[in-house]
């Protein structure tokens, strides 16, 4: 008999151009759930606000500090948020206070960010790394609200 008591659910990482923040949080979580032996009941995705750079593959910082960590990167290209992901996904999580905002103008939906699922630190935001290039500060911060957003979701979905 099948059985119907387990679901997939569904996770969806946010910043701004889906080339930096989220497509690392989408690829720490992935291995995080895959440790967890929970491969086969969480997917994890990610997508950003805008557009620019749609079909892109990950900023190569965020390439260099998964390869460092042994975290697979995958084929991910780029892609923007839509209406429909809030009908697909279950837990549509931001990066920074911009991305909520952005999400709010435009889907008129408040989403959390990742770091509301850390351990109380100095900041709530994922600082962007386009301009700065402080990306092992962001995979510093990308592990510590993925494992918490983990813990959250496993609770929650009795995991
Ligand atoms: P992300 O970083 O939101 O972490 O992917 C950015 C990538 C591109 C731009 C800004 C932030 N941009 O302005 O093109």
């Amino acid at each position: 008999m099948p059985d119907t008591t387990t679901k997939t659910v569904r996770v969806l990482f946010v910043c701004l151009g889906n080339i930096c923040r989220s497509p690392m949080a989408e690829a720490v979580f992935r291995e995080q759930v895959k440790e967890a032996g929970l491969s086969d009941r969480i997917d994890v995705e990610s997508a950003g606000t805008g557009n620019w750079h749609v079909g892109h593959p990950p900023h190569s910082g965020t390439q260099k500090v998964l390869k460092a960590n042994n975290i697979d990167v995958g084929s991910k290209r780029a892609r923007q948020l839509t209406r429909s992901d809030f009908s697909e996904f279950d837990y549509i999580i931001a990066m920074d206070g911009e991305n909520v905002d952005d999400i709010a103008a435009v889907f008129g939906r408040k989403v959390p960010r990742l770091l509301e699922f850390a351990p109380r630190g100095s900041t709530l935001d994922v600082p962007d790394p386009y301009y700065t290039g402080g990306f092992d500060e962001v995979y510093r911060l990308v592990q510590a609200g993925s494992r918490g957003l983990l813990q959250h979701i496993r609770q929650r979905e009795g995991m």
